[in-house]
């Protein structure tokens, strides 16, 4: 499952974030063509920007002609796009693998890797260790504290679940009017485990301008 219904306002973008062209394909497309050699575009849901159903599909349609996916119309919120994803998954489906249209380099083994986390252990993040302190701040922007930095990892995704688990912890959070940043939190606010997956830092968030550049730089020099 993709969510790529935000529209990109760090970025700054006219249209939706995922429609951005990133050296001569849409973002969208760069990231479902990661998950095209681990057999996972046909069963594909694509959580679409509200307004834009048309350019998603015509941009999906050029690029993976006959590829079946299904396209959903996402939220105002992330949590509300992929809680709307999980009602449109194939009633067969055991493991959902949750990956933001916005990181379009992740690599084929992580993905892989999450899946056999999720089969085993429910639920599985990626995440890589932080490299930087982190602070944190309250609103007045004075230090609050400095949580010890081996027990901090930055999230990325994807984020993989056996989906029984996913829908409980989205149904749960609705229940609570808890809105998240992420999924696996979700999951984590139940009690139940969720394990870490090393990422990698080329698997970076398209959010900023800069990252866009990075991003460009990235697929000039060949480099994921
Ligand atoms: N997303 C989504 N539905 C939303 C908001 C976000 O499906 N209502 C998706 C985005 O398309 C993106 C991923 O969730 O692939 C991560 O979100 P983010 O990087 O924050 O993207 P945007 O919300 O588009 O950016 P911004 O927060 O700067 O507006
Ligand atoms: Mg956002």
């Amino acid at each position: 499952m993709i969510p790529a219904a935000g529209m990109g306002t760090r970025l700054g973008c006219s249209g939706p974030k995922a429609l951005v062209d990133v050296g001569g394909k849409a973002l969208v497309v760069r990231t479902l063509e990661r998950f095209s050699p681990i057999g996972l575009l046909e069963d594909a849901v694509i959580i679409v920007t509200p307004g834009h159903e048309n350019g998603f599909k015509s941009a999906l349609a050029r690029a993976f002609p006959g590829s079946p996916f299904t396209i959903v119309t996402g939220g105002a919120e992330r949590q509300t796009s992929v809680q709307k994803g999980l009602d449109a998954l194939s009633p067969n489906t055991e493991i959902v693998v949750i990956h933001d249209a916005a990181r379009p380099f992740i690599s084929q083994s992580t993905v892989t890797e999450s899946m056999q986390a999720a089969a085993k252990c429910g639920a599985a993040t990626v995440a890589i260790p932080a490299v930087d302190t982190v602070l944190r701040g309250d609103s007045g922007n004075w230090l609050v504290d400095t949580p010890p930095r081996h027990e901090l990892w930055l999230c990325q995704t994807p984020q993989t679940f056996r989906v029984e688990v996913i829908r409980r912890a989205h149904a749960q959070a609705a229940e609570d009017d808890h809105v998240g940043t992420d999924d696996a939190s979700l999951v984590r606010r139940m009690g139940e485990r969720v394990k870490l997956i090393k990422g990698s830092p080329l698997n970076f968030k398209v959010t900023t301008p800069l990252d866009l550049k990075m991003a460009q730089w990235v697929v000039r020099e060949g480099l994921a």
